[in-house]
């Protein structure tokens, strides 16, 4: 009996394994930086090809090519199977027609394409063409580059253009590229497409999170920015709505104004509480948006709906039997930046090694986001005002933290702002709740919905980017800033430790093995960026002396060592260098 189970859950241990390595190969990751003016490569062509033949899109008339795929060899429930969290073989076999019919686009063109696709599994040409004629389309768009010839144009003051911004694979519209991005109209937000995406997302969120504590969250504390509702016409903005169980309704001039409630009934589930903090470039492109989260919250606070499946009631309430506010003010939901000041400075702070105590970090990111906008009860507008007290008392209740990815290329250890806001914002929960929060990310770069915890993030992240030859040795390629693209993912990696403890030690063990105590290749990023390679070294003494990691005495000493060696190397250099 024993061995029987033992074995049946070693093969489970064993296809989990599998699931997690399939996930790392597969993540799109970028292997170089883009230069300017020149058009992207096959290889690197042909992965984002894959990936916008992913996704329906019904302005072209072109349909996804997996589900068509899947529908010719019989696979009922396509969108189920996208959405399982498991692989199959059914999955593999979809996914391995896919790319073989996208490489063979890219050799043979559009109307070949359709044919084969026809004589391998039975699809009907004149379904498939849509979809690779748009892939030709996209093709030659990445082909010419006008990024040189724009900006030659510009310096003579001449009119560019303008263009949508956003990720190709979420709108292929954004080709060519080398135009000026124009935003979005804010009343568009979020759009119906926005909405149905984020109420898969924020039920797959609830789910993890009822999966993990047994319960649903009191409140979520939610980072929006602006570029990425841009890019996905407000997904995020939609994922506020949803908790809180309402939906936008569109006034006589189709803007996104107003929000109608979404019956218990129809939800089944409590109402979330969620706090909101935008980022500085938000409040500026999407003031109408605010105001719409705003109404959304009020409006849920005031329902005479049971406390127990209304939170934003219940803790409005408590905040006003607690004496601390009135209805006003302890509805405030929506916080950012001082008007025209921008981001958290955290990430400064982390990266100047310019803190004490951790908790230092969350209590800036409050000292910088705690500006109120909202309306009053007689609509008189409050346009940031110095709120930090209702700030923490919203932020007293939240168990739960989290933000969308919207980008293959801009992760979550690729720039400083992640962790400044989702960092920042865990940390001054975990301050004031004196529990650290779940703190969850999702991707929209898919058409499955995924939510993973931030420490899975992170170690996606490591082995697809970091630790990946793939993608250190695409980055080195270019030299110099190569060098300084790796010491930003450690200085990153290390900001996550800092603001929310969420780095396993095994990452800067592997981290000091693959750049500092490999000699080859430590002697390549020394040749190529000494300043860089010396602030990779430290920031991984740093971490330790931070006790964020804990090495075999030997490896320490060889990084002391090494950081030794270096500044007589760098001192050498630089009287050489006179
Ligand atoms: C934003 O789009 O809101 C944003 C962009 C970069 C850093 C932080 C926020
Ligand atoms: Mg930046």
């Amino acid at each position: 009996m024993t061995s029987s189970r033992d074995s049946i859950e070693r093969d489970a241990q064993v296809m989990q394994l599998y699931e997690q390595l399939l996930e790392v190969e597969q993540r799109l990751i970028p292997t170089g930086l883009h230069t300017f003016g020149r058009a992207a490569e096959l290889k690197e062509k042909a992965d984002l090809l894959r990936m916008v033949a992913s996704f329906d899109r019904p302005e072209h008339g072109a349909h996804a090519l997996p589900r068509l795929v899947a529908e010719a060899l019989g696979i009922h429930g396509y969108d189920a199977l996208v959405q399982e969290a498991t692989t199959s073989e059914m999955k593999e076999l979809i996914d391995g027609v896919v790319s073989e019919a996208v490489r063979h686009f890219c050799e043979n063109g559009a109307d070949a394409s359709a044919s084969w696709l026809h004589a391998r599994v039975g699809i009907e040409r004149d379904k498939s063409l849509p979809t690779f004629t748009l892939l030709g389309d996209i093709s030659r768009q990445l082909d010419a580059n006008n990024e040189i010839e724009s900006l030659l144009r510009a310096l003579r003051g001449e009119y560019i253009e303008p263009g949508p911004g956003a990720d190709i694979v979420q709108n292929p519209q954004v080709l060519p590229t080398g135009r000026n991005t124009h935003a979005v109209n804010p009343y568009s937000v979020p759009s119906q497409v926005a909405f149905d995406r984020a109420r898969h997302t924020a039920e797959a969120l609830l789910a993890r999170y009822t999966h993990e504590h047994g319960r649903y969250p009191r409140a979520l504390a939610l980072v929006l920015w602006g570029l990425d509702n841009i890019k996905t016409a407000g997904e995020g903005v939609a994922q506020a709505l949803w908790l809180l169980g309402v939906r936008p309704v569109r006034d006589a001039l189709n803007r996104a104004t107003d929000v109608a409630v979404i019956p218990l009934e129809e939800l089944k589930r409590p109402r979330i509480d969620v706090v909101m903090t935008v980022s500085g470039i938000f409040r500026d492109l999407f003031t109408p948006t605010m105001t719409l989260l705003d109404k959304a919250v009020r409006c849920v606070a005031a329902l005479d709906e049971p406390l127990d499946v209304n939170y934003v009631r219940r803790n409005v309430s408590e905040s006003m039997k607690e004496g601390a506010s009135d209805f006003d003010d302890a509805v405030t939901r929506v916080f950012s930046n001082a008007p025209g000041n921008y981001g958290t400075n955290v990430n400064f702070m982390v990266m100047d090694s310019q803190w004490d105590k951790e908790e230092t970090l969350g209590d800036l990111f409050v000292t910088r986001k705690s500006f109120a906008y909202t309306r009053d009860s007689k609509g008189r507008t409050v346009e940031g005002r110095e709120a930090p007290h209702l700030m923490n008392d919203a932020l007293s209740r939240v168990e739960a933290t989290y933000q969308n990815l919207d980008s293959f290329e801009i992760g979550i250890t690729d720039v400083d702002h992640y962790f400044e806001y989702l960092g920042g914002i865990s940390k001054a929960v975990e301050t004031r709740t004196k529990s650290r929060p779940a703190i969850y990310i999702s991707d929209s770069l898919s058409p499955q919905t995924k939510i993973r915890s931030l420490e899975e993030t992170v170690r996606l992240e490591t082995r697809s980017k970091t630790l990946n030859p793939k993608w250190y040795e695409g980055m080195l390629k270019h030299g110099f800033r190569g060098v300084a693209e790796i010491e930003n993912h450690v200085a990153n990696t290390f900001g996550w430790s800092a603001t929310a403890d969420a780095v396993d030690p095994w990452i800067y063990t592997e981290i000091a093995r693959t750049f500092v105590l490999d000699p080859i290749m430590f002697e390549r990023l020394w040749e190529l960026n000494q300043y860089s390679t010396k602030s990779l070294v430290r920031r991984l003494l740093e971490a330790h002396d931070r006790g964020y990691w804990n090495p075999d005495e030997e490896v320490l000493e060889r990084l002391r060592d090494t950081i030794e060696g270096l500044e007589d190397r760098f001192e050498g250099s630089k009287v050489i260098s006179k």
